[in-house]
């Protein structure tokens, strides 16, 4: 077998390959949260949400394939089973049966931004740790994605919270 020659150590890409393996599992726990309220969700907001969640959901199945290949490219293997997804992850998965539209979203707001701050450390780490540029900038490419999906959500909350508090306004 062709030995790996690229300028990081085995240590090294193992390291990263755990930190990318943690992402992974995140990933997939979001991907299956997502697409749950995409299902269930009901109320005025139906089909905002329920379009919303199928693009933010497709985002993310695309994100996860970029990460497992990710590990294959450096290496290792990438976590292929729900029992796996579930050790390695840092989100909780939902066990409330049918959360209304705005608790979904602010589950999503949270899930989104636990990762965001995950995927910052790992940035920190890769680049600090492992001194891995190249997986540096792929995490950070995926923190924006999350950003931009947690922003999209948020809104939602927010401009409930304005109506509410702003009755008079009529
Ligand atoms: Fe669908």
């Amino acid at each position: 077998m062709h030995k790996i020659n690229i300028g990081l150590s085995e240590k090294q890409r193992k390291g990263v390959c755990e930190l990318l393996n943690r992402d992974l599992a995140d990933a997939y726990l979001l991907l299956i949260k997502t697409k749950k309220f995409h299902w269930d969700v009901i109320g005025p907001q139906f089909r905002t949400l329920h379009e919303l969640w199928e693009e933010q959901y497709e985002i993310l199945t695309e994100t996860i394939d970029a990460i497992a290949e990710r590990v294959r490219m450096l290496g290792f293997y990438p976590i292929g089973s729900a029992q796996g997804f579930l050790e390695n992850a840092t989100l909780k998965e939902e066990t409330q049966a049918i959360p209304t539209a705005t608790a979904m979203v602010e589950k999503l707001v949270y899930d989104h931004e636990l990762i965001i701050r995950n995927l910052r450390e790992h940035i920190d780490q890769c680049s600090e740790e492992f001194h891995d540029e190249g997986t540096a900038d792929f995490l950070t490419g995926l923190m924006e994605g999350h950003e931009e999906m947690a922003w999209m959500l948020r809104s939602f909350i927010e401009g409930e919270a304005v109506q509410a508090e702003d009755p008079g306004n009529q």
